[in-house]
C-alpha cells in the first residue's frame, strides 16, 4: 500500500506575518510550530508546541577553513512552503504503515557582501517533532572543510536530561547519567529530556550520509549547540564544495511513550533502494556467543575453543530442537587470539578458518536441519585490513548460501585513529552496508555507530548494539535493572538494538564469580517486546532452554510487528508496550521496571472488539526480586476480552509478558 498526496505551494514572503524577515511554518494537525527569523542578518529559529516554548531564539551558521564563517549579513532571497502526506510501508519493523506528514518551509539566504555565498536551510514541521537541515550548493570552491556547525538548541526551560558523554573510548556503552539540562556536559545523541514544563523531548539526527556526526555541546544555561565529531587531522567535514547536512530532530511528546511511537527519524530518511529484499529475514538465534563471554568458551584455538565443528553441529541440533532457524557462529576465522581486543591493528582472516572449524560442513549440515549459519567479522577496528579483504569475506559467505553477517569494531578508534562517529567512521559503516547488499547480506553492526534511519533506505540494516548490551552482566559490574527501564527512551529512539536478551540461568552458574544478570526470568522475556529488534538472539547456553516451560514464550514471540503501543511509561523507571503480530492476529505484552517493584492496571483496549484472546502471562513469582530468587516465574492463562483490564505486578527488577492468542 501507498497512499500519497504531494502538495507544492510556492508562497510568497509576504504571506504568513506580514514581515518578510520572519516566516512562520506549522504541523498538519499545528502540535508543532517554527518561526524563522533573520534579525539584523543573523538566522535564528524557534519551535513552539502549543503554546508551550520549547526553543527559544536558536542560531545557525558555519564555520569553515579557510573560508569566512556564514553566519551573519544575510538577505532572504527565496522562500518557499509545500506539504507532504504519504503513508508508506516498512518491509519489517515495529510498525508497518508508516505516515510521513509534514509541512515545510524552505528559506534561502544570500550574504550581502563579499562572496555573496547562498545557503538554504529547509524546516520540517511534523505533528510528533520538527526537523531542519542545510544545504549548501556547489558554488565557486572545489573543496569546502566545515570547522564548526554553528545552529543551536535554545530550550526555553530546563529539564532533566538522560545523558552519555561524547568523546569516550567505549562510544556508547556507559550507563546513562541523568541531571538537569542546565548541568549537561557534551553528549551524543538521542538525548532525551523530561522538560520542567512537562514535554518529552528528543534530540537526535537523521540520515547522516558522509557527515561528522552531532553531538551536543552546552554552551550556556539551557543552550546547546551542535558538535560535531572530528577527524583525527581536526577538520570536521571535508566536502567537495557541496554539502547537505543530516536533519537535525527534535521529536517532541506529551507523554514519554509517545516519543517511542514516533516515526520521525525513519520519516526522515530516503525510501527502500533494495528492489529485491525476499532475502532478508527478521529472526531469532542461538549463537555459540553468551559461553565465550562468560568464560566457558574462547573465542581463540585452545582446548575451550567455542567455535569448532563439533559444538557448531551441537548448536545446530539445538536450535533443531528449540525450533530457532539462525545459529550465530563467533570466532570461527583465524586472528583470534586472547589479546584480540586490544587496540593494536589486530590482523584478522576473513576466509581462513580456524583449526578444527570447517565452515562448509557446518552450513551443509545446518541446511539439512534447517538452519541458517550467522557470519561474524571482527574487524578489530583495523579497517585497513578488513577492506582488503570484504569481498573475499562477504563472497566466501554467499558462496556458503548465508545471509547474514554480525561485523565488530571493537577499539576506541577506527585504524587506531579515527573517532568511530566522525565523517570516516560514518562513511565506513555506509560503504559496508552497501557492500553486504551487494552480496545479500543482512547486517548487525556492534560498537557501530549511532542509528540513524538507514535501515528505511538499506532494509539489509537489521539492528546494531551502540550501548551496553546483555554482554556487559557477564563479565563487568553489568547493567542494574535500570538500564533496561532507561534506554526505550534514549538509544532505542535512534533504532533496533541487538541487546541479546533471553539469558534463563539468571545468576550465570557456568561463569565468573558473583555475575549476574539483574532481572528476573520473566523480565528477560518482557525484553523480547520491549527492546525492539528485528533480530533477537535467544542468547543463553541452549541446554538452559531445553525443557524450561517458560521457553514457550521465546518459540512464539515475533520479531516483525503490524502495530505497536505503550500503554504507559517513566523514562528510567517503567514501561509497558504491546505490538501485534504481523503475521497473526496475536498481540503480545512487555511490562518491565527498574529497581522497584510495581503494580499497575493495564486496559486491554488495544484488542480486536468481540474477539476472545487467551492470555499466556509469565509473571514473576510472588515476592521475588532481581537479586532474590529471580528465575521463579509463574505461568498461567486467562481469557480476556478488550473490555478487560489486567493487573500486571512486577518484581524489583521484574517483568511480565503475555502473548494473547486470539481464539
Ligand atoms: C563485542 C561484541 O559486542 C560482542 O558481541 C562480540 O562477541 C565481541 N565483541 C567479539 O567480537
Amino acid at each position: 500500500m501507498k497512499i500519497t498526496t504531494l502538495l507544492l505551494l510556492p508562497l510568497l514572503f509576504l504571506a504568513c506575518t506580514g514581515d518578510p524577515n520572519k516566516q512562520m511554518i506549522s504541523s498538519p494537525e499545528n502540535a508543532n510550530t517554527i518561526m524563522f527569523e533573520l534579525v539584523d542578518g543573523v538566522p535564528t529559529y524557534s519551535v513552539m508546541h502549543g503554546t508551550t516554548q520549547v526553543l527559544n531564539s536558536s542560531k545557525m551558521g558555519f564555520e569553515f577553513k579557510n573560508q569566512p564563517a556564514m553566519r551573519s549579513g544575510f538577505e532572504i532571497v527565496n522562500v518557499e512552503k509545500t506539504s507532504f502526506d504519504e503513508t508508506w510501508e516498512q518491509v519489517w519493523g515495529e510498525k508497518r504503515y508508516i505516515r510521513n506528514n509534514y509541512n515545510q518551509l524552505s528559506v534561502t539566504l544570500q550574504e550581502q557582501e563579499g562572496e555573496q555565498r547562498k545557503i538554504e536551510i529547509q524546516f520540517r514541521a511534523y505533528d510528533d517533532g520538527i526537523a531542519l537541515r542545510y544545504v549548501y550548493p556547489d558554488q565557486q570552491e572545489d573543496s569546502l572543510v566545515i570547522m564548526n556547525e554553528l545552529t543551536t538548541f535554545n530550550l526555553a526551560d530546563d529539564g532533566t536530561a538522560w545523558w552519555i558523554g561524547a568523546y569516550q573510548d567505549n562510544r556508547y556503552e556507559y550507563l546513562t547519567t541523568v541531571s538537569k539540562v542546565s548541568e549537561l556536559d557534551t553528549v551524543v545523541t538521542p538525548l532525551t529530556i523530561k522538560s520542567d514544563n512537562g514535554l518529552s523531548l528528543s534530540f537526535h539526527e537523521a540520515n547522516l550520509v558522509d557527515f561528522a556526526s552531532m553531538t551536543l555541546a552546552r554552551t550556556g544555561n539551557t543552550e546547546l549547540e551542535a558538535d560535531l565529531v572530528p577527524w583525527a587531522d581536526g577538520d570536521r567535514v571535508k566536502t567537495d564544495g557541496s554539502f547537505t547536512t543530516p536533519w537535525r530532530t527534535l521529536q517532541i511528546a506529551d507523554e514519554p511513550g509517545d516519543l517511542i511511537t514516533s516515526y520521525l527519524i525513519l520519516n526522515l530518511n530516503e525510501p527502500n533502494k533494495l528492489e529485491d529484499t525476499s532475502w532478508i529475514q527478521p529472526h531469532k538465534y542461538l549463537g555459540i556467543w553468551w559461553g565465550m563471554h562468560i568464560g566457558k568458551y574462547s573465542f581463540w584455538e585452545s582446548p575451550i575453543q567455542g567455535a569448532t565443528t563439533s559444538n557448531a553441529k551441537m548448536y545446530i541440533d539445538y536450535a533443531d530442537q528449540l525450533g530457532i532457524d539462525h545459529l550465530l557462529i563467533e570466532g570461527w576465522n583465524k586472528g583470534w587470539t586472547p589479546a584480540w581486543y586490544e587496540n593494536a591493528m589486530h590482523m584478522f582472516s576473513f576466509t581462513e578458518e580456524a583449526d578444527g572449524f570447517d565452515l562448509k560442513e557446518v552450513t551443509d549440515y545446518a541446511k539439512e536441519h534447517g538452519v541458517q549459519i550467522i557470519g561474524y567479522h571482527e574487524t578489530g577496528s583495523n579497517l585497513i585490513n578488513y577492506l582488503k579483504q570484504i569481498d573475499d569475506g562477504m563472497g566466501l559467505y554467499q558462496e556458503m548460501g548465508m545471509h547474514d553477517v554480525k561485523i565488530g569494531q571493537v577499539g576506541s578508534r577506527l585504524n587506531m585513529k579515527e573517532w568511530h562517529h566522525g565523517q570516516f567512521g560514518v562513511n565506513y559503516y555506509r560503504y559496508v552496508l552497501e557492500k553486504a547488499a551487494e552480496y545479500q547480506l543482512t547486517v548487525n553492526f556492534h560498537e557501530p555507530i549511532k542509528d540513524t534511519g538507514e535501515r528505511r533506505t538499506y532494509p539489509n540494516m537489521m539492528a546494531r548494539e551502540g550501548a551496553r548490551g546483555m554482554e556487559y552482566n557477564a563479565w563487568s559490574d553489568g547493567n542494574p535493572p535500570s538500564h533496561t527501564a532507561t534506554i526505550p527512551f534514549t538509544r532505542m529512539l535512534s533504532g533496533p538494538m541487538d541487546y541479546t536478551p533471553g539469558i534463563f540461568d539468571i545468576e550465570i552458574e557456568q561463569g565468573y564469580e558473583g555475575r549476574d544478570v539483574h532481572t528476573t526470568l520473566a523480565k528477560q522475556l518482557a525484553m523480547y517486546v520491549v527492546i525492539y529488534s528485528p533480530i533477537q538472539m535467544l542468547a543463553d547456553l541452549p541446554e538452559y532452554y531445553v525443557d524450561h516451560p517458560a521457553f514457550q514464550f521465546l518459540q512464539d514471540v515475533p520479531v516483525d510487528w503490524e502495530d505497536t503501543k505503550v500503554l504507559n511509561a517513566e523514562i528510567g523507571e517503567y514501561i509497558t508496550t504491546v505490538r501485534k503480530d504481523k503475521y497473526s492476529d496475536d498481540w503480545y505484552l512487555g511490562s518491565l521496571t527498574n529497581e522497584d517493584p510495581r503494580t499497575y492496571s493495564v486496559s486491554l483496549n488495544f484488542l480486536e472488539d468481540g474477539a476472545v484472546y487467551e492470555a499466556q502471562i509469565y509473571a514473576d513469582a510472588e515476592g521475588i526480586a532481581y537479586n532474590d530468587r529471580p528465575e521463579e516465574v509463574v505461568i498461567s492463562t486467562k481469557d480476556v476480552t478488550s473490555d478487560d483490564s489486567l493487573e500486571l505486578n512486577l518484581a524489583p527488577g521484574g517483568g511480565v509478558a503475555i502473548r494473547f492468542a486470539k481464539k
